[in-house]
């Protein structure tokens, strides 16, 4: 039976606000036509403005990886050089989207935990000087660690080779600059930071992401995710229906709703209201005696990482808040596993009072 009382504290989807979900409970609206395509460029500008973009943004019906699907297709060909970054799990999904692609994937490393150092990005590309683009995860939700985008974009732009940036779990969130950052394509989705249920992946095409794109019209990649498609609808349906698909037209209002609520708190203020959060997570934590997964100086204002109490393993510790506090919280991926719990506060319902009841609970467990 579905628990409704449940306190969503899990990395996306998280629970959006009440006005965002009674959109979606309101009649279903026609894809098409001119009162239907006004609602959806406004929703495309406010996403521009999050992105901090002047350039294209579309609206995919999918999640985050089919936006990343998108951007990986579109730009690169079979058999092309592409460096991923990988220090973590969905580092490791960028390389198996890319290796799907049949890319040739040359991999950066770092321990999972740690942010990349810009200079490992520089030592491989003076090394694979055929490679044509770098890849890379914004925030790795598997780890809470922000990597240094900024940083890597510019040795990126510097050697003019193609810069994608997974934001899914970042947008909206944590600051990030598309122009001006260097970034070329970035992908997203609808149910993290953005404050929006699943459905929807956003997509982010820059000048230059579209040199890389139009270098190769026969990319072998589909239709569906295909820029190139999604870019020719916008143009020539521009004035009645400017995507190639049946528009989620409830998630499309249901993510206007959010993103109208965040450009009116304002981003930067919403930014901060995460992190204080972060930070009554983090102080509460340390409190109940538990070790953080980061020291404080890679602390994610979104999401909180800790292992679990000595001896036990996360999965208990999750089970107990959920059947006995109807709290959900996460556990680790891949080989943090039973290792880690993870907390997240990317949530615009998020309250002071969320994070003391988790911390309440905690503390009942062991106890
Ligand atoms: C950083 C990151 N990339 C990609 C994905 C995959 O997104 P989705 O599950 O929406 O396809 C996730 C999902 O949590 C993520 O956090």
């Amino acid at each position: 039976m579905v628990d409704t009382n449940l306190l969503l504290m899990i990395p996306g989807p998280i629970q959006p606000e009440r006005e965002v979900m009674k959109v979606m409970g309101d009649p279903v609206k026609a894809h098409y036509g001119s009162e239907w395509t006004e609602i959806y460029n406004l929703t495309i500008e406010a996403l521009r403005k999050i992105f901090n973009t002047q350039g294209d943004v579309f609206l995919m019906v999918g999640s985050g990886s089919c936006a990343l699907d998108s951007c990986l297709g579109s730009a690169f060909s079979t058999g092309e050089k592409v460096i991923v970054g990988v220090n973590g799990f969905f580092g490791e999904r960028l390389k198996a989207i890319s290796d799907c692609y049949g890319l040739n994937t040359i991999i950066v490393e770092s321990e999972w935990g740690e942010p990349f150092k810009p200079s490992d990005f520089e030592k491989v590309i003076q090394k694979n000087q055929d490679a044509i683009g770098v890849c890379v995860v914004h925030l790795e939700t598997s780890t809470t660690i922000i990597n240094p985008i900024e940083e890597i974009g510019k040795i990126v732009r510097k050697q003019g080779m193609c810069y994608v940036v997974d934001a899914v779990s970042s947008l909206g969130g944590i600051p990030l600059k598309i122009d001006d950052w260097n970034i070329d394509l970035c992908a997203s989705a609808s149910q993290k930071c953005l404050g929006a249920p699943p459905g929807l992946a956003p997509v982010a095409v820059g000048e230059r992401g579209w040199e890389f794109i139009d270098r190769n019209k026969s990319k072998g990649h589909g239709w569906y995710t295909n820029l190139n498609i999604w870019r020719k609808f916008s143009k020539e349906w521009a004035d009645w229906h400017p995507f190639p698909i049946t528009m989620a037209t409830n998630n499309v209002l249901a993510l206007k709703t959010s993103l109208d609520s965040v450009l009116q708190e304002g981003v930067e203020l919403r930014m901060e209201r995460y992190r204080q959060l972060a930070i009554r997570l983090r102080n509460g934590l340390r409190g109940l005696g538990l070790n953080l997964y980061t020291p404080d100086e890679l602390m994610s204002p979104v999401l909180t990482a800790s292992y679990s109490y000595p001896g036990i393993p996360a999965s208990e510790v999750i089970t107990y808040l959920e059947e006995k506090h109807h709290i959900k919280i996460a556990g680790g991926l891949g080989s943090l596993k039973n290792k880690i719990i993870r907390i997240s506060h990317m949530a615009p319902t998020t309250s002071e009072e969320d994070i003391d009841r988790v911390l309440s609970a905690l503390n009942q467990f062991k106890s």
